[in-house]
């Protein structure tokens, strides 16, 4: 079985009956949607949330719950795909262009669980580069602000237009290179007018599954 499915799987232990689940949305995620259809066939009572329009979708084809976030009170637990974490459960996502509704979700979950193959771990953040989500409004002028601020910025495209989010905004990907200065470029980001969210989720996980060779295994974050 790959490493994802494997990762998948044993984040799925943790889903109970009567549970509001938060979908996550990627490749690893699809492994949990195919599980939870699992569950749901063999009669959990799932209210269900996606992160993403993608997600939701595969969902409704499976027959599975969908719930829009407004309409549930609060959600028991979240489980998301992750593009890179560090040792301090620091983590950059949005490489499926997800990250506002990722974030959204997983701040209103009770717990959240990072599904992954162990090339996630990572000894720290920016190879993999920084999603951020931006309204399109004026994002030439943003694109040269953060030029100049040295943030390395490349307007993420799709078929030669700028890719679009669920919340039509647009992503710049920052090449900032392995070992950034995570609170500088949060703070940067902070300040920049026209920025929506940034992929950089700090300390936002309570544990993490990951696949290897053979089997998965649960870390937990003992610091949230
Ligand atoms: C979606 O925007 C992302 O945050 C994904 O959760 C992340 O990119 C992980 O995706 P994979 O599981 O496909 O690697």
């Amino acid at each position: 079985m790959n490493k994802k499915k494997l990762a998948a799987l044993k984040a799925a232990e943790h889903i109970k009956n009567n549970m509001v689940l938060g979908l996550g949305t990627g490749s690893t995620a699809y492994y949990l949607i195919e599980r939870v259809e699992e569950l749901v066939r063999s009669g959990y009572d799932l209210k269900c949330v996606a992160t993403s329009k993608q997600t939701e979708e595969h969902a409704r084809v499976l027959g599975i719950p969908v719930f829009e976030l407004d309409e549930v009170e609060s959600i028991d637990l979240t489980i998301d795909g992750v593009d890179e974490i560090d040792p301090s459960f620091n983590a950059i996502k949005g490489g499926g262009g997800a990250l506002l509704r990722e974030k959204i979700v997983a701040g209103i979950s009770e717990k959240v669980i990072w599904i992954m193959d162990e090339s996630k771990l990572v000894p720290a953040l920016g190879k993999f580069p920084l999603p951020v989500e931006i309204i399109s409004f004026g994002h030439r002028h943003l694109l040269r602000k953060m030029e100049s601020l040295g943030l390395n910025p490349a307007l993420r495209l799709s078929e030669g237009k700028p890719y679009l989010t669920d919340n039509r905004n647009y992503i710049v990907d920052l090449h900032l290179g392995e070992n950034f200065d995570i609170p500088k470029i949060k703070a940067l980001l902070d300040d920049l007018s026209g920025v929506v969210e940034t992929g950089l989720f700090l300390n936002t996980c309570d544990m993490i599954a990951v696949g290897y060779d053979g089997g998965a295994k649960i870390i937990i974050n003992n610091k949230k």
